[in-house]
């Protein structure tokens, strides 16, 4: 098959169009011919320096296509389903395996496409907010990088939650484009002191919740934002600048909380998340929540379209298709 694979990790430049070995699908797997690869914020951080399990290496979480085969263990799936899977990499390809705890039956009317941004930024957003956040209606909810997959998802579920939305964004036209999907206020970081702004918009009080895939500075800025018992879960390192150490000596005062967030863990040790996710994919296919797909490549051109995601113009998903 054709796969989008680097040898080392680096910029963009790294990705190349190969031909690799088939993946074979074990007892438990299904086989997926690839429609449509949704770049996570996580493919682009792992080729830039994540953990590479082989060379080459094909990085990606999540993409969508048909069954094409299953193994002799498999319920459920057959031949010639729509699904949506999720893995730790090799989304980046034409084929890939995954076993069937990591994928989801496409719902009618759900075109693969926009199914193939579904699971990790909404389930994800979804634990944040309430799994691990506990977010209420009538809170605040503050969610960085309002126009990522992450931040999209959050936006829309916080406001159908009943609570008031804030988000960040590094430019005024992502967070007009965010109006649409439920935000209240939103906050230019790249020219405001998300801080200060967030205490002014809420009369000094802060943020009940925080959803914070950005990291770093961010991240410290985020603890002292929140507002008396409020919950930061950092989700993500978008930044690129991990603190080396953070200041945590603002959250016992305040009776606040941080706590980390990995879904790849839920999805492992618990059916919870996977249903979760199906009532997703349920709610988008009903037009009740929305995937916003900024453009699409070629899987040939996976170089170009990582480059395009790190040059913060996208709102929303950029596609890959193989
Ligand atoms: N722990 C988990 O289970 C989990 C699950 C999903 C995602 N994540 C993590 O969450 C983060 C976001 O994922 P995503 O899929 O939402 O990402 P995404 O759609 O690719 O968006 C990333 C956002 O980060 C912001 N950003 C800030 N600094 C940046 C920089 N230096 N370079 C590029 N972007 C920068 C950009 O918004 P602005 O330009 O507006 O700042 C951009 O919209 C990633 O770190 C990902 O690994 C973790």
């Amino acid at each position: 098959m054709k796969a989008a694979v680097y040898d080392r990790t680096g910029g963009p430049e790294v990705l190349r169009y190969a031909d690799v070995p088939d993946p074979v699908a074990g007892p438990g797997d299904v086989l997926v011919g690839v429609e449509a690869v949704s770049i996570e914020g996580g493919d682009t951080l792992s080729r830039a320096g994540g953990e590479m399990g082989t060379a080459p290496h094909i990085v990606g979480y999540q993409c969508a296509g048909t069954v094409v085969a299953v193994g002799s263990e498999v319920g459920g799936f057959a031949v010639g389903d729509r699904v949506v899977t999720v893995g730790l990499d090799g989304s980046h390809a034409e084929l890939r395996a995954v076993p069937t705890p990591f994928c989801w039956a496409v719902p009618d009317g759900l075109s693969t496409e926009e199914a193939a941004c579904v699971p990790v930024p909404f389930g994800t957003a979804d634990d944040c907010l309430f799994e691990f956040g506990r977010l209420q209606a009538g809170e605040t909810a503050l969610v960085h990088a309002g126009a990522s997959g992450v931040g999209i998802a959050a936006v829309q579920l916080a406001a159908r939650a009943g609570a008031r939305v804030l988000a960040t964004a590094s430019s005024d036209d992502k967070l007009a484009r965010l109006a649409a999907l439920g935000l209240d206020d939103g906050i230019n970081y790249a020219a405001t002191d998300f801080v200060a702004e967030v205490r002014r918009l809420t009369d000094g009080r802060g943020a009940d919740v925080i959803v914070d895939s950005v990291g770093g500075t961010t991240l410290q800025g985020s603890l002292r934002a929140l507002a008396y018992r409020g919950r930061c879960i950092t989700v993500g390192d978008a930044g690129r600048d991990a603190l080396e150490q953070l200041d945590v000596s603002t959250l016992r005062p305040n009776n606040q909380s941080l706590t980390g967030y990995f879904l790849g863990a839920e999805l492992f040790l618990s059916p919870r998340p996977h249903a979760v996710i199906a009532g997703h994919l349920a709610d988008v296919a009903a037009g009740r929540l929305s995937v916003v797909i900024d453009r699409r490549f070629a899987l040939s051109e996976a170089a170009a379209a990582h480059a395009y995601i790190e040059s913060r113009q996208a709102f929303g998903r950029v596609l890959l298709v193989p």
